[in-house]
Formats: C-alpha cells, structure tokens, sequence
C-alpha cells in the first residue's frame, strides 16, 4: 500500500516538527497537520518564520521549503481525517490531574477523544498511528473504540513512538538514531507496518528502521525516557556527594563517561530534569507497575522523579542559605526560564520550582530567558499554584513578585544574585566584569549548569557556586577517616 495522503493531529512540538520533515523528504505526500487551537494553527501559517508556535534550530527552514507545497496546516479536522489513508495522534498526554489515578496515570481522554472522531468521520480503510507517547497496550484500546465506533471501516493501529529531544528536533528527526514501528502480527499488521516503513525510508537506512510487535514498542518509549532520566538522577545525586567531599562531577562524569560500557551522553548535572517527557513518561511507568501488582519495580522507577525534585529543591536552599539564610526582599535574576536551551518550551522546567521556592521565602525574581514571554512564565507559576489550591488573590500577589526582562542586563542590574536556569550560549558571552560592577556585594551566582567559568567569575570577585562543585577555599576539613 502507497501512502498518498497523511494527516496528524496535533500540531504540537512532536506534531509540527514531525510532520514537516515527512513532508520535505516525503514531496510526493500531501500532509496536513490540523489542531484543535485555531491560534496554534494560524501561526503555523504565519508568513513570518519567527512567528512559528515553535522554535527549534532548522524548523523554520523546513516550513518554508513545504509549506503550501505538500505541507498544511488546518483547523479542518474532519476534512483531514475523510482525505487520509494514513493518521498520526500526536496530541498531549498530560499526567491526569484528577480522579482515578490523578498525578501518575497518563490522561489519555485527548487521544480517545481523536479515536471517536476518526471512527466517527472514516469512510474507507485507514491506518492509525500512535505517535503520542502512551501506556503499553493502548493501542488494544484505540483499536476497540475504532472498531465498535466506525462505519464498518477497517483500522490497522500502529505504534510508531517519537524519540525527538526538542531543541534538537529537526536534527534528531532527519538523522534518527532509529524509528520504530510496533504492528500486529497479523498480515494486515504487516501490510500497515510496511506502509510507514516505506514513508521513512525516503530519508532513512533500513537499518535505521526496527519493526516489533506493538506492546513492545510502547513499552520501549517509556522505558527510553526511564533510562535517560535515570542517568541525570544519578549523576545528580553524585552531585550532592561531590558538593558534599570536594570532589568535581564533571570530573567523576568525564572519568566514568569515557569508560565505553557507560558512555558520556546524559551524564551533565543540573538544577534538574524538566521538559514535558520525563516526568510525566516515569509517573506513567511507576502507575502502569503499580497497577499490574509490582510495587518493588515501581518504587524503583519513582526514585527518579525523587530524586530530581530533591536536586531542584537543593539548588533552592543552596541559594537561600548562602544569602544568609534568607531571600525576602532580595533580587534574584534568573538566567533562563526554558526547560533547557534552543526551545521556547517551559513544560516542568526547574526554573518553576526553583522559583516557587524562592518566592515562598519572599524573594524578588527577575527573569530574563532569550525565547519566553512574560505571558508564558507567569502561567507557568499561575498553574502550579491553582494546582496547590491557592485562591485567585493570593496568585495575584505572588505574581507581583515576578519581573521580566526583555534584556539580561536590566535584569541583572542591581541583583543580589543570579541563578542559571537555562543553558543558553549566549550566557557565557556576557560581560561579567560589568555585571559585577552593577550587583550587590557579595554578588553569588548560582550556576545550576555548569556552563560559566567559575576560575574566571571567582577571579572578578563573584562568589561562584555551581552543581557538584564542593571545592569551597575558606572551608577547613577534618579528615573523614
Ligand atoms: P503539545 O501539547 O505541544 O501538542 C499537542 C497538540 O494536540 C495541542 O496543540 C492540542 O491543541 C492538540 N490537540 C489535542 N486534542 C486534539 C484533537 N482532538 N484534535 C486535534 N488536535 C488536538 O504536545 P507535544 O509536546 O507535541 O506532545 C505530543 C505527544 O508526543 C505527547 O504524548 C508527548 O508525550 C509525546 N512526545 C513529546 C515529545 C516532546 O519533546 N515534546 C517527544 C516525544 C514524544
Ligand atoms: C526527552 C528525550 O531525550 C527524547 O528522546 C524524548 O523523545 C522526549 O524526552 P527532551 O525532554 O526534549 O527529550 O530533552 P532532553 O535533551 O532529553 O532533556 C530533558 C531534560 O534533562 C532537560 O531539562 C535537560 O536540561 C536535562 N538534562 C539532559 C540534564 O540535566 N542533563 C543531561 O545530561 C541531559
């Protein structure tokens, strides 16, 4: 079977970049990514590039080579769906925040949502394929409601899970590590596997391509993320420990990197892990073995989650107690609200914790971040604290207490301290001299990715603490043993 016609729905981080690269490589394709949010879906079509709803290095240079040649975007959702032999379900599935299993299970009502419409609008064969990340055994689900729903039409359910990184999407999509492909075993299955095959073969090897039954490749989402997570919770936790005995973790990171059995990608200590995959891909795992009665493998997976909240919350207390032991009043600049760099994107960043904690001490923060918008960042805080119960009023108040910058230097004029949230290149190119010049004394800054030069920063005068960096001169040790 030739596919001829593709819609997605969802025209999100993974819906948007996706689909464009299938419609550049794929010319002969028509693609058309619809969405339920008309403004989403009129920046998509926006004539100016820099006004995608995106941002990730390359994209816009896929939009405009596509768009409006293979490539759509539409809030004609039904019209997609009738043209399409080929469907993509790229929409969010947030951690359920109600109800049964509210704050691990993974809400899946937008997907169920997507399958009774496509049962409801297909009049011919289709082939559906999970792109969202989903608990093993969903596609049993989509399958039942296809089948139950539809006009008689015949579904092939697919699982085709993505392993984009956002800030690196166009990259990771044009020269993937691998895709995969779980159908059923049947000879339908097969026909439908082949058929997605055949899209990505346009650009990739047949080796880059694994096929598997369908559970299996669910499971292998979750458990990629597990494992990528697992690594920085690791090395976090070690940051404590070198913090803690003088040892360096970039040191302890370079050293047991290069051994070839551990490797060195994912070993980079931070404030923390945040982005809309990980946690919520963990929850999802730990809810999953729960339910199928295995508390010890649970609890195993949900140290991850334990651990990064711990490390937020210990990059927090580091900042409050080394401005003797209280911020209230205090300006803390925030370098960096994304989640890390090269992405608009604030989904669980480390920024909102930290932040939280702060403000709860009575901080001042003033944010600077080169791709979000004050409108972004005060929602971002507005939603943890409605999730916390708070009223509308006190929201309001704590907001006041949030400033942000359309420029780092007037953010970080006349700041106590800074705190590196985000990654972002452009940091270490600032003049620290001046900045120095224009802070409070003792100014700290609080790197919490490691990325400035502390020799340099100590040598202006700065008192420089970063994540699993224990070296501290005044302090004087006994010996352990
Ligand atoms: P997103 O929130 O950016 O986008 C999802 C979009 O789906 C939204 O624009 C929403 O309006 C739309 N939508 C919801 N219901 C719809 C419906 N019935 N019809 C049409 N559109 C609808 O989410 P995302 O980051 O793109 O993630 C999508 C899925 O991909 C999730 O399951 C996520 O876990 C997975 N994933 C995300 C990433 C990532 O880096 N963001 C990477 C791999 C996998
Ligand atoms: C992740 C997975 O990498 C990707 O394969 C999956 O499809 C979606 O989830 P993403 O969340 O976009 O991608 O970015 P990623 O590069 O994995 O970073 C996640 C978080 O971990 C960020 O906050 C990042 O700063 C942090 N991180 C990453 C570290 O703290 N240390 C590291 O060594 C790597």
């Amino acid at each position: 079977m030739k596919i001829k016609n593709i819609c997605c729905l969802g025209a999100g981080y993974v819906g948007g970049p996706t689909m464009s690269v299938i419609a550049l490589k794929c010319p002969e394709i028509k693609v058309t990514v619809v969405d339920l949010n008309e403004s989403r879906i009129a920046a998509w079509n926006d004539e100016d590039l820099d006004k995608l709803p995106v941002y990730e290095p390359g994209l816009a240079e896929v939009v405009e080579e596509a768009r409006g040649r293979n490539l759509f975007f539409s809030t004609e959702v039904d019209s997609a769906i009738e043209a399409a032999d080929m469907i993509f379900i790229a929409v969010n599935t947030p951690t359920k925040n109600y109800g049964e299993g509210k704050g691990m299970a993974a809400d899946l009502k937008f997907v169920e949502l997507c399958a009774r419409q496509i049962a409801r609008i297909a009049k011919n064969d289709k082939i559906i394929v999970e792109k969202s990340t989903l608990p093993v055994r969903t596609a049993e689900t989509l399958q039942t409601i296809l089948d139950h729903t539809g006009n008689g039409v015949k579904f092939e359910v697919l699982s085709n899970p993505e392993f984009l990184a956002e800030g690196t999407a166009i990259n990771d999509l044009l020269y993937a590590d691998r895709v995969l492909i779980g159908g059923k075993q049947t000879e339908s299955g097969q026909k439908a596997i082949q058929a997605l095959v055949d899209v990505y073969a346009h650009w990739l090897s047949p080796k880059q391509i694994l096929t598997t039954n369908v559970w299996s490749s669910e499971l292998s989402k979750l458990t990629a993320n597990a494992f990528l997570a697992q690594r920085i919770s690791s090395i976090n936790a070690l940051s404590a420990l070198c913090e803690a005995t003088e040892a360096d973790v970039d040191e302890v990171a370079t050293a047991i990197g290069t051994d070839s059995r551990i490797g060195p990608k994912f070993l980079k200590a931070s404030v923390g892990f945040g982005g809309s995959c990980f946690q919520k891909d963990i929850l999802n795992l730990v809810y999953l073995c729960r339910y199928f009665n295995l508390p010890e493998v649970a609890n195993y997976w949900e140290q991850i989650i334990i651990l990064n909240d711990y490390q937020k919350y210990r990059f927090a207390k580091k900042i409050i107690s080394s401005l003797f032991n209280t911020v209230s009043g205090k300006k803390i600049t925030f370098l960096g609200w994304a989640f890390k760099k090269d992405t608009n994107d604030t989904r669980e960043s480390a920024a909102i914790y930290v932040a939280e904690h702060l403000i709860e001490d009575g901080a001042e923060i003033h944010v600077y971040d080169p791709k979000v918008s004050e409108e972004k960042i005060k929602a971002d805080m507005s939603y943890l604290w409605e999730l916390k119960g708070f009223t509308e009023q006190k929201i309001e108040s704590k907001l006041k207490q949030i400033f942000v910058y359309n420029s780092a230097e007037d953010a970080l004029h006349q700041a106590h301290a800074v705190a590196v949230l985000t990654e972002w290149d452009e940091f270490k190119t600032y003049n620290w001299n001046s900045i120095f010049i224009n802070m409070y004394k003792p100014a700290f800054i609080f790197d919490g990715r490691n990325i400035l030069d502390a020799e340099e920063l100590t040598a202006i005068g700065f008192q420089v603490k970063g994540i699993g960096k224990g070296y501290i001169p005044q302090l004087k040790r006994e010996p352990v043993f």
